[in-house]
């Protein structure tokens, strides 16, 4: 047995897996902490005790900076380092460079929360950090496409699963939309404020084509990566449809880019570009509901473990969770229900339902 266990962390490289999976822990802590204090200041005004560092709003860019890039970007680089190595029968390209990964986001994440604190921010949503923090995000995430390539390259599976569609992917388009929507001119080059390139309309409109994207492909296309693999690999299963996969995957990639929009209905936006976001955003149901089922359905035959098995059970949950946000999300695009949803806490609940249900 030792022998095997031996044999098998020499031929992966599990070191890097294990620190990023440590701190997707800490994380998840750390952000979930902020986000109870940060209800709580709704709840009970009195725990800003006046003071800016303390504020709500400062906290509130420091909860989603946690959980979505400390907790889920840790998690998501852990699960693809994974599954990138054992789908592709190799070890990790360049070792070196992923620990580089490591320490260079688990520092992106700190500074971004320090700088929110301290009160620097460039007040887009999910991309608050200043340019400084910026061009770090760049070099880690290119290393990180470097490292993925060069992975899927040495292969010797002829074949590339798809779980490392999702993921590259997830990598690509990111690498996409913080460059695009960090476009900037600092003040100076010892100043952390800067100026956008984009304004006033345009300005908003790159601004939520990142945003959602950021839910597309962060929270979404990469956790699908992970379900695709560790779905099939729990059940014992193959996975329902490998076809509905890959219809799942050019669909939801395709589709994603052109939905931001509806993020800013009744605005200044021209109507036809809000009009373009919700269209796209009811046609995203089906191919969400065609992965969805294509995980639930990869149970057929296996249902029973659903009994025993209390992995598999929250496994199945996100699922649902998944299938349940992609179905309220194109709701809420629709022009006459936002006018309703947009400004009250029926968004908070679907990013919860999303973020802590599937997430
Ligand atoms: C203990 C668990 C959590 C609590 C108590 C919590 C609490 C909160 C609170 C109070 C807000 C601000 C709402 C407002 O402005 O009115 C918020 C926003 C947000 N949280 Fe959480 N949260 C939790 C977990 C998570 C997780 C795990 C994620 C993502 C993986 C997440 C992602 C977000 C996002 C994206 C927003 C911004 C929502 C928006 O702008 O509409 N949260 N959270
Ligand atoms: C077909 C899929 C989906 C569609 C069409 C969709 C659509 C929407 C819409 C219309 C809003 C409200 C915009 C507003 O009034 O400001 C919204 C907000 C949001 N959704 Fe979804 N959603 C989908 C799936 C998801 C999933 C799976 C997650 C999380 C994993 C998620 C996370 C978010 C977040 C974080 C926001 C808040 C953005 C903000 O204002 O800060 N969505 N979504």
């Amino acid at each position: 047995m030792s022998t095997t266990n031996a044999a098998a962390s020499e031929q992966y490289d599990y070191d890097i897996i294990k620190k990023f999976s440590i701190m997707a822990v800490v994380w998840a802590v750390v952000g979930m902490f902020v986000g109870v204090y940060i209800a709580s200041e709704l709840a009970w005004p009195f725990l800003n005790f006046d003071s800016p560092y303390f504020s709500f709003g400062r906290f509130r860019p420091v909860h989603t900076g946690a959980v979505i890039f400390g907790f889920g970007g840790s998690a998501l680089f852990a699960t693809s380092y994974y599954v990138v190595q054992r789908t592709c029968q190799t070890r990790l390209f360049a070792p070196g460079l992923a620990t580089f990964t490591f320490w260079g986001w688990q520092a992106i994440i700190v500074l971004a929360a320090a700088s929110y604190v301290l009160g620097y921010s460039q007040g887009r949503e999910y991309a608050e950090m200043e340019w400084p923090i910026d061009l770090l995000i760049e070099i880690v995430w290119v290393s990180y496409l470097a490292i993925y390539v060069g992975t899927l390259m040495k292969r010797k599976q002829a074949h590339i699963y798809v779980a490392n569609w999702f993921y590259l992917g997830f990598i690509l388009a990111t690498a996409l939309l913080h460059t695009f929507n960090n476009l900037a001119v600092p003040v100076n080059l010892f100043s952390m404020k800067s100026y956008s390139l984009f304004s006033g309309t345009q300005d908003a409109m790159v601004q939520w084509w990142y945003g959602h994207n950021a839910v597309g492909f962060f929270l979404t296309a990469a956790f699908l990566g992970m379900m695709y693999y560790f779905v099939p690999k729990h059940a014992g299963r193959p996975i329902y449809s490998y076809r509905l996969s890959i219809v799942h995957f050019w669909a939801l990639s395709f589709m994603y880019m052109w939905v931001g929009t509806h993020h800013l209905h009744w605005t200044a936006l021209p109507d036809w570009a809000s009009t373009l976001g919700a269209t796209f955003s009811i046609m995203l149901l089906l191919p969400s509901w065609g992965g969805m089922i294509n995980g639930i359905m990869t149970l057929s035959g296996a249902w029973d473990k659903l009994r025993t098995d209390p992995i598999m059970r929250f496994m199945i949950v996100a699922l649902s969770f998944y299938g349940m946000s992609t179905f309220e999300g194109p709701l809420m695009s629709l022009k006459d229900v936002n006018a309703l949803s947009h400004y009250t806490d029926w968004t908070v609940g679907h990013v919860h339902s999303g973020a802590l249900g599937w997430v």
